[in-house]
C-alpha cells in the first residue's frame, strides 16, 4: 500500500514536472519571439533539440551539432538551441569562451544542468557569487600548490599498490573500470582517509549508478536511470554522514587533527567570519569531489593508454622521458615535484589527449541579466553554454586538427581561451593541478613497467556523460623487463 501511494506520488510530481516544462517551451517561444534572439531553433516542444546532443555525445562526437550549426548560420559567434529542458544559447570560439569566462558574478553566473543540481544538492559547484567563494576558499586549502605537495609521495604509493594488485601477473587488463578504482581509491584515501578496500568498492559501484543521472530529465520515478541515481546519492550520502559522525568525535576527542584529511579540515575550520559549512554541505561537498576528483581524471588515463596503444612512437618518447627521470632514483624511492616538472613530453601528450578528446565536452553558465553579445539579446535567465569539444577542433586554432601531434603545446602552446579542458575564469577546474600530478604519477608507474596491446582495434570513445571507451578498453600486457 505504501509503495503504491509512493509511486503514485511520484506520478503526479513526475506529470506536474512535464507540464511546467512543456509550458515553459511555450512562454519561452511567446515571449521571445519580438526579441533579437541569436540565430539557431529551439527543436521540438518539450524535448528540443536534446536528442540530436546526446546522440552525437554517444557517438563520440559532441562536437558535430555545433560544427554543423556553424555551418548553416555561417560561423555565428553565438546560437540558441533547446536541450534538457532549459533554452540554451551556445557561446562559440575562444572569444565565445573569454566572454562567458571573463563575466563570471557580472554579466553570468555559472550553472549546471537541473539533473546535476538535483543530484549534488548545495555544494561548490551548485553555488554562486559569494557563496560560492567562500566554498572554493575553503576547498582550495586542500587543493593548492603546498598542499599538493605533500599528496605526490601518496599518490606514488597508491599507485606501486594499485599496479601490484591489479596489474601485475595479468595477461589482459580492462583499463577504464580499473582506472575508475584506481582514481576513486586515491580520492578516498586522500579526502577522508578510507583505506578499506571493500569499503571503496561499495561507494565506487554506487557512484556508477549516481553518474548515470547527470543526462537524464530529472524524473524521479521508480524505473529511470534518474530515480535510480537519486537513491544511490542518498546511499553515498549516508555512508559520507556515518564517516562525518565519526570523524567529529576523533576530532572532538583530539584522536585526528584537522589537517588529517580534506573531510576533517571542513568540520573543523570555520570561514574568516567565523563560519563553518553546515554537516549537509561538507557531506554534498565531499560526494562533489570524490565524483569530480575521479571520473575525469580516469577517462583522461584510460584516453592516454588508448593512444600510446594505437602510436609506438608516442610510447617510446613516453618511456624515454620517464626512464631518464626513473634511472636518476635510487632503488624504492618515490617520486618528487622536480621528477614531475621533468615530465614535460608525457604533460603535452596528455593535453593532446584531451585536445582531442576532451573528457567534459563544456560547461554552463546562466544570464544574470538581459545583455548584448554580437548584437543579439540574450535574455536574463538564459542558460550559456561554451563547448571545449567544437573548439579544440576548430582547423584555423588546430591544423591537421585530427592528426596527434603533442608538439602543439610546446612553447606557449595554444592561443589563449583555444585549449579549454579544464573551463576557464574564476570557476575553472579547481583540481587542474591534483588531476595533472595524479596522471603524471599513474604514467611513470604504468609505462616504466609494462607495453600494450589494444585488444579492439579503434575502438570507440563515447560520451555518457564523461569520455570513455564503449567496452572499457581491454587491452593484454607485456611487461617490460626492468629492475625499475
Ligand atoms: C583531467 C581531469 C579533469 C578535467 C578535464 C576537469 C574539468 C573540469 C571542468 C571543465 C570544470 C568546469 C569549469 C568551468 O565551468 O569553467 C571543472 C570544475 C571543477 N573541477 Fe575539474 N576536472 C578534472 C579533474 C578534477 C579533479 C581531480 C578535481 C578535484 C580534486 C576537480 C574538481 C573540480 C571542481 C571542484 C570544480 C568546480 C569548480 C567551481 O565550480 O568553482 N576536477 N572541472
Amino acid at each position: 500500500m505504501e509503495v503504491a501511494t509512493t509511486m503514485l506520488i511520484s506520478l503526479i510530481i513526475s506529470i506536474s514536472a512535464l507540464l511546467a516544462a512543456a509550458l515553459y517551451f511555450i512562454t519561452t517561444k511567446i515571449n521571445h519571439s519580438s526579441i533579437n534572439l541569436p540565430p539557431g531553433s529551439l527543436g521540438w516542444p518539450l524535448l528540443g533539440e536534446t536528442l540530436e546532443y546526446l546522440r552525437a555525445a554517444q557517438d563520440g562526437k559532441p562536437e558535430r551539432p555545433v560544427e554543423k550549426r556553424m555551418d548553416e548560420h555561417k560561423s555565428p559567434p553565438v546560437f540558441k538551441t533547446w536541450v534538457l529542458g532549459e533554452p540554451i544559447a551556445v557561446f562559440c570560439g575562444p572569444k565565445g569562451n573569454k566572454f562567458l569566462f571573463s563575466n563570471e558574478n557580472k554579466l553570468v553566473a555559472q550553472w549546471w544542468p537541473t539533473p546535476m543540481q538535483r543530484l549534488f544538492g548545495s555544494c561548490l559547484l551548485t553555488a554562486v557569487g559569494d557563496e560560492a567563494k567562500r566554498m572554493r576558499r575553503m576547498l582550495m586549502t586542500f587543493l593548492n600548490p603546498d598542499a599538493l605537495l605533500r599528496y605526490i609521495t601518496t599518490m606514488d604509493v597508491v599507485t606501486h599498490h594499485h599496479i601490484t594488485t591489479h596489474w601485475q601477473g595479468k595477461e589482459e587488463v580492462k583499463v577504464y573500470p580499473t582506472m575508475k578504482l584506481y582514481t576513486f581509491e586515491l580520492a578516498c584515501r586522500l579526502f577522508m582517509s578510507m583505506e578499506d578496500p571493500q569499503h571503496i568498492s561499495r561507494i565506487a559501484a554506487q557512484f556508477n549508478v549516481f553518474l548515470k543521472g547527470f543526462t537524464e530529465f530529472p524524473i524521479s520515478f521508480p524505473g529511470t536511470r534518474f530515480y535510480r541515481a537519486m537513491k544511490a546519492a542518498s546511499a553515498i550520502r549516508k555512508e559520507l554522514q556515518v564517516i562525518a559522525t565519526h570523524k567529529r568525535a576523533a576530532l572532538e576527542q583530539g584522536i585526528v587533527s584537522p589537517s588529517q584529511d580534506l573531510f576533517s579540515h571542513l568540520l573543523a575550520t570555520s570561514d574568516e567570519n567565523g563560519r563553518f559549512l553546515t554537516e549537509e554541505e561538507i557531506v554534498n561537498n565531499i560526494l562533489m569531489l570524490l565524483f569530480a576528483g575521479h571520473d575525469t581524471s580516469s577517462s583522461v588515463i584510460t584516453l592516454v593508454m588508448k593512444y600510446l596503444g594505437e602510436l609506438p612512437q608516442v610510447y617510446e618518447k613516453v618511456l624515454t622521458e620517464q626512464l631518464h627521470i626513473a634511472s636518476s632514483k635510487g632503488h624504492g624511492e618515490l617520486l618528487q615535484l622536480e621528477d614531475i616538472q621533468k615530465m614535460s613530453y608525457s604533460w603535452n601528450v596528455v593535453s593532446e589527449v584531451m585536445r582531442i578528446s576532451p573528457p567534459v565536452i563544456g560547461g554552463f553558465r546562466e544570464s544574470l541579466v538581459d545583455f548584448t553579445y554580437a548584437g543579439y539579446t540574450i535574455p536574463k535567465g538564459w542558460k550559456l553554454h561554451w563547448n571545449a569539444a567544437s573548439t579544440h577542433k576548430d582547423p584555423s586554432l588546430f591544423p591537421s586538427k585530427d592528426e596527434f601531434d603533442a608538439s602543439r603545446f610546446e612553447g606557449s602552446g595554444p592561443a589563449p581561451f583555444s585549449y579549454v579542458p579544464f573551463g576557464g575564469g574564476p570557476r575553472m577546474c579547481l583540481g587542474k593541478e591534483f588531476a595533472r600530478l595524479e596522471i603524471l604519477v599513474f604514467l611513470h608507474n604504468v609505462v616504466k613497467r609494462f607495453k600494450w596491446d589494444l585488444l579492439i582495434p579503434d575502438e570507440k570513445i563515447g560520451y555518457d556523460p564523461i569520455a570513455a571507451p564503449a567496452k572499457g578498453l581491454p587491452i593484454r600486457l607485456q611487461p617490460r623487463e626492468s629492475k625499475a
